[in-house]
């Protein structure tokens, strides 16, 4: 995606330590109280506020916490709940939110509603406010200057701009909006989705996946899928279990462009006319998104989730080919009892990716990565002692992988987090030293001038959660 002109827009506050300073409360109720009264205050209409305000004697608390949880991982009796969820609909209401939450000494956590693997958003051990995005999600399309807004505010300073563009925007503040460039698609493209298991080739097709994945034409895009099947053939080694891999492909382009093209570059996987569906762009997404592409694609509008379950993700990236030998290895780990609904989906890097410096955007993950890979484990049913049996299995395959992918440091990717990588204090400061073990693996050399954004605009670190940005400055040490 073309990535070049993204404007955003910011809410910061004060940052007075005088604000902070009448922060210890008696408890919970005490808290919230104060917190709602605080919020009603700065409100000048109570009508409105009330309707945005949901403390845990609401009815409504538990389904607007859960809506848009997407991990059971963070959905029990024992996790930590937020004393208020506020649910703005304007920006002064969250500009109150913040200067109520930090006058009572409470947390804020910032929820969109999309990926977040460790509840970071939703979740925290001190005390703390949701401010839930859920009603600003308005998005205004300028087809003529092939730009989009998606919601609105006000803005600031320019260093700042570098680091919320994939820097992880919780550390910075509350991001109301974005301005994005929009490209143009053709009016037809092509879309397929080829497996094969281990008896048709699939160790040999996942390593010849590796020589071309960064390489191929522009326009195109081939991933791979890994998960466990059962085998309608009993000729293969572990009896009715075999893996099988789903080459998954977005072509903008028509079917005839295509073959031609995966023929010279991929021939081994033996790509036929009949495994290709030409549609319009958006019924691709509906198709990618595991979708009917002949569905309305109004469905993507709708938030609830049919299906809800425990799962645990981690991150790498690969920068030399895995070899045949390699990817084998994995198989006996795809055998275990956890391994039913585990994933492993190689995401291709290059192309435009390619284009961009590492040090344009906080992203850093540039030239010279074949593919990012996803480990992911789902499990459905309760309890600690089966989480983490599951976690353990993850873990162990992050660790098989680790002769196979990036080192000094093995990248990972933030918008998978995980907080095995590490973390920061639960409580005050955090050294520079302590947040660049995980800092470094998702930033690279852009984590520092990262940190130097943050001492600068949230020096006291108000706005913070287990991998945010660390302040350099030695007050945010109480
Ligand atoms: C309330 O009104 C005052 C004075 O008109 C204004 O300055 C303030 O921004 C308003 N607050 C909110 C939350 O709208
Ligand atoms: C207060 O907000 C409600 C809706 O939330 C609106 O109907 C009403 O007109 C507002 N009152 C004032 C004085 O702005
Ligand atoms: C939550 O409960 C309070 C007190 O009963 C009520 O005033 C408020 O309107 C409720 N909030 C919502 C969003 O329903
Ligand atoms: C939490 O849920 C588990 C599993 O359902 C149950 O065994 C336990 O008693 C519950 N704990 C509390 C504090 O409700
Ligand atoms: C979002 O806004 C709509 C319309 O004002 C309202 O009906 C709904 O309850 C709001 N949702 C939440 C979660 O506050
Ligand atoms: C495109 O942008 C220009 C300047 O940014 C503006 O004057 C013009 O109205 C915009 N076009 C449309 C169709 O909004
Ligand atoms: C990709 O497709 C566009 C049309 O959608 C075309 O203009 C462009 O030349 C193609 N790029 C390559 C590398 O084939
Ligand atoms: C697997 O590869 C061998 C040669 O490498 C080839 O003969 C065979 O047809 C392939 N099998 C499938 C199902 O593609
Ligand atoms: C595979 O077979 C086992 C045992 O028959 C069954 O429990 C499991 O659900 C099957 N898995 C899939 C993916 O069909
Ligand atoms: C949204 O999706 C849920 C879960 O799949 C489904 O139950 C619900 O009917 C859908 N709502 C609409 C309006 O289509």
């Amino acid at each position: 995606m073309n990535s070049i002109s993204w404007y955003f827009i910011v809410l910061l506050f004060s940052l007075s330590l005088t604000c902070s300073s009448a922060s210890t409360l008696d408890d919970d109720t005490n808290n919230n109280e104060n917190l709602v009264e605080c919020l009603y205050q700065y409100s000048n209409n109570s009508t409105s506020t009330s309707k945005l305000v949901y403390t845990k004697s609401n009815s409504s608390y538990s389904s607007v916490l859960q809506f848009s949880i997407q991990n059971l991982r963070f959905e029990t009796n024992t996790t930590s709940k937020p004393l208020v969820i506020v649910t703005p609909s304007e920006i002064s209401q969250i500009q109150a939110t913040i200067i109520c939450s930090k006058r009572h000494g409470m947390q804020i956590r910032t929820r969109s509603g999309g990926h977040d693997y460790e509840g970071l958003s939703y979740v925290s051990e001190v005390p703390f406010v949701i401010i839930d995005l859920i009603n600003l999600s308005e998005i205004h399309v300028d087809a003529d200057n092939r730009t989009a807004w998606v919601q609105a505010g006000a803005t600031i300073g320019e260093d700042l701009f570098w680091a919320i563009r994939g820097g992880g925007g919780a550390s910075f503040g509350v991001i109301i909006s974005w301005k994005i460039q929009l490209v143009t698609v053709p009016s037809t493209v092509t879309v397929f989705r080829v497996a094969r298991t281990l008896e048709q080739n699939a160790t040999e097709l996942v390593h010849k996946w590796h020589l071309v994945a960064n390489k191929l034409d522009d326009n195109l895009t081939i991933r791979i899928i890994l998960q466990r099947l059962n085998s309608s053939s009993s000729s293969n080694k572990q009896g009715s279990l075999t893996v099988q891999a789903t080459f998954e492909s977005m072509f903008l382009g028509t079917v005839e462009e295509l073959i031609p093209l995966v023929q010279e570059r991929f021939p081994e996987l033996g790509l036929l006319k009949q495994d290709c569906s030409e549609m319009s762009w958006i019924q691709s997404v509906l198709y990618l998104g595991g979708f009917s592409s002949n569905e309305s694609p109004q469905v993507l509008l709708n938030r609830t989730q049919s299906s809800v379950f425990y799962f645990k993700g981690k991150s790498d990236y690969v920068t030399v080919p895995i070899p045949e030998s390699g990817v084998e290895g994995l198989w006996p780990l795809f055998y275990e009892d956890e391994a039913q609904y585990a994933l492993m989906i190689f995401n291709p890097y290059g192309g435009r990716m390619d284009e961009i410096p590492e040090s344009e955007i906080p992203f850093p993950h540039r030239a010279g990565n074949i593919c990012k890979i996803q480990h992911i484990v789902y499990w459905v049913e309760e309890g600690d002692d089966v989480a983490e049996r599951h976690m353990n299995w993850i873990r162990r395959v992050y660790s098989y992988m680790e002769p196979f992918v990036s080192k000094s440091p093995r990248a990972a990717y933030v918008n998978y987090r995980d907080l095995d990588i590490g973390v920061n204090n639960k409580n005050g400061y955090t050294s520079y030293k302590k947040a660049s073990v995980w800092g470094l693996k998702y930033f690279k050399n852009n984590f520092n001038r990262l940190v130097h954004v943050k001492t600068k605009v949230d020096p006291l670190n108000f706005f913070r959660n287990e991998q945010s940005i660390p302040s350099l400055l030695p007050l945010g040490r109480k």
